[in-house]
């Protein structure tokens, strides 16, 4: 959510900010700047997506070699020109770039006008320039920023340029990530690790309550409370994937087409199907503690969220542990009982979701062992877990997860399988057989995407309905969720994911002739009371549309039946799930709606 760039050295700063920004765009694209320093700061921007920044710049010859930028997911005012980053202070000394969310700017704003300062922006963040501006009159660099970071409640990733210091770039760090590239007589700032390591490998990661002034020279860290902060520089020895969407008209479709692929590579090494055991080096440190433990909380946000739900299946079915699911979001709003046997397992595609990093901080407070399942390595969550897992299925550009997703499943599957085997709850025999349905998934994936025109023909005869419902029961409940999701995000169709058992209890009051059901029901152990429920949905003269791995067994009752192959039950979610991104992703399509960058969203929410 945002996206920061910064870049001091010897080359043209613009080109690399506006790289830096591409690469970072899907995380915001309500409006982009830049602010150079070129014989004064000259800042340029614009509302809307990067390419209306770079039709402005293209009008314009700019130098300068040191810059910051920003791409915006709107928080605090709407995302027009005057509400996009950099920020300016009233003399134009102090340029800024956020992200995070300045609690307190209400009353900041207050105090700032009434001392006569004139701001130009809706936005909470440009209060920091003005902040910063007043510090500047008994201090300057690092301590006029600190002396104003004092004053501000919230969340912050933020870079300084002041006029009167061309060549160096100040940096601050809370509760949103921001990491510092290392090259030869340059460096690069980051809130995304990702956008920097075609330029450099070298990084130093900013802690929380950490500042820095990065210039040509070098870096010189400070924390807030003055003392002088130990820091490595750390090379980083992932590969950026190159996020392209290889010749597909969209990335979350391409994403959704390269599902087989990622499962392969989320358990490339991690099944040892001579040993029948799961593989999980990224556990070995842990084990101990994980034979000790008496519980699992899983939290998450979103579709993370949802995946646990399916986890927590596996996990009961699998390895014999209780588990709960917690929404990231009011995990610590409770007051959650947990204890040294309590493992909390944080999943995010991200590893920079606000909440669920706020998730883990609390569970760490309280002296829990902590997982992380991650798919951007080196992110925050990975970083701040004991332990953890990473997903392995690429960078996910699409705003509306799909392979993330389908790779959590995938892991939370091998979790299992390690930990009941780790607990000895699981028999060999029974990890075997998962296993060996588990190398099977992508040959039946690959299945269900040659037989896409299913979803197709039910996109045609449905493209104009604006209410659905969608439904599953046990292992399905949680891809009924997910379906429903989907669905709204790209298609603005208005959904509703139910579990099968709580449908009498109030949803069923709104089927009607126009109010569409799908419902996922593989022949599995509930699939008779499923079936009851598509009997009670027909009897009310609502339209069906099954998801089944038997036609036959329900083709009287409904109007469309989508096919999948059959798997174990505990595997079919990862079947069950991809007709219904094709159906989301379709729907979209024809009803001419950009699924990758669905109206309001931004891919990893960086605010609470
Ligand atoms: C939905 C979606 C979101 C994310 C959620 C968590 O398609 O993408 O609901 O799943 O924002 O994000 P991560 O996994 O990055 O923590």
């Amino acid at each position: 959510m945002c996206g920061i760039i910064g870049y001091v050295g010897k080359k043209r700063a613009l080109p690399i900010l506006v790289e830096g920004l591409t690469a970072m765009e899907y995380r915001g694209y309500d409006s982009a700047g830049v602010c150079l320093q070129d014989s004064g700061l000259v800042r340029v921007r614009a509302s809307g997506k990067i390419e209306n920044l770079r039709e402005r710049l293209s009008q314009q010859s700019l130098g300068g070699t040191s810059g910051i930028a920003h791409t915006r997911w709107a928080t605090h005012g709407i995302p027009d020109e005057a509400n996009a980053h950099p920020h300016l202070d009233c003399e134009g000394q102090v340029a800024i770039v956020h992200n995070g969310i300045v609690e307190n700017y209400r009353e900041l704003r207050e105090e700032l006008e009434a001392a006569g300062h004139t701001l130009t922006s809706q936005t909470d963040s440009e209060v920091l320039a003005h902040l910063i501006e007043t510090e500047l009159q008994t201090s300057s660099g690092l301590t006029a920023i600190r002396r104003a970071l004092k004053q501000v409640r919230g969340t912050y990733g933020l870079v300084v340029m002041f006029k009167d210091v061309p060549q160096t770039l100040f940096v601050a760090r809370m509760g949103s990530p921001l990491v510092i590239g290392v090259g030869r007589q340059e460096h690069y700032i980051a809130s995304d690790p990702s956008a920097i390591l075609v330029h450099t490998r070298d990084v130093i990661f900013l802690d929380d309550g950490e500042l820095a002034a990065v210039s040509v020279e070098g870096v010189t860290l400070m924390n807030l409370d003055q003392s002088v902060p130990k820091k490595q520089v750390e090379r980083v020895t992932w590969e950026v994937a190159t996020a392209k969407k290889n010749g597909e008209a969209h990335f979350m479709l391409k994403e959704i087409l390269e599902q087989p692929e990622v499962i392969e590579n989320s358990t490339r090494g991690r099944i040892d199907m001579i040993g029948t055991r799961a593989v999980l080096g990224g556990l070995r440190d842990v084990s101990d503690s994980l034979k000790e433990i008496d519980r699992i909380i899983i939290v998450g946000c979103g579709s993370a969220y949802y995946a646990g739900l399916v986890g927590e299946y596996l996990f009961e079915e699998l390895a014999g542990i209780p588990v709960e699911v917690e929404l990231a979001s009011e995990f610590r709003y409770r007051k959650p009982i947990i204890s040294t046997r309590t493992a909390v397992l944080a999943i995010s595609q991200s590893g920079e979701t606000a909440d669920t990093l706020e998730a883990i901080r609390e569970a760490k407070r309280k002296h829990a062992l902590t997982l992380g399942l991650v798919n951007v390595v080196g992110s925050s969550v990975a970083r701040e877990t004991d332990a953890g897992v990473y997903n392995h299925a690429g960078p996910e550009v699409g705003v509306a997860s799909t392979k993330a997703f389908l790779s959590q499943l995938t892991v939370l599957t091998l979790m299992s399988i390690y930990l009941g085997q780790l607990r000895r709850s699981l028999s060999q025999q029974k990890a075997g057989e998962v296993l060996a349905a588990l190398y099977e998934i992508p040959n039946q994936i690959q299945e269900i995407l040659r037989e896409r025109s299913q979803v197709s023909a039910i996109v045609d005869r449905h493209r104009n309905m604006t209410n659905c419902l969608f439904l599953g029961r046990k292992y399905q409940a949680p891809i009924a969720y997910e379906s429903a999701l989907k669905m709204k995000e790209v298609s603005y169709v208005h959904a509703e994911g139910y579990s099968c058992g709580e449908m009498k209890h109030g949803p069923i009051a709104l089927i009607d002739k126009s109010f569409p059901s799908v419902v996922l029901c593989p022949e599995d152990s509930v699939f008779e009371k499923t079936r009851s429920n598509m009997e009670e949905l027909q009897a009310r003269g609502g339209s069906i549309i099954a998801v089944t791995t038997n036609a036959q067994l329900v083709s009287h009752l409904c109007e469309d039946v989508i096919v999948i192959p059959e798997t174990l039950e505990c595997l079919q979610p990862l079947l069950s799930v991809i007709p219904m991104q094709l159906l989301a992703y379709e729907m979209a399509i024809a009803r001419n709606f950009d699924p990758d960058r669905p109206r309001n969203l931004a891919k990893s929410v960086t605010v609470e």
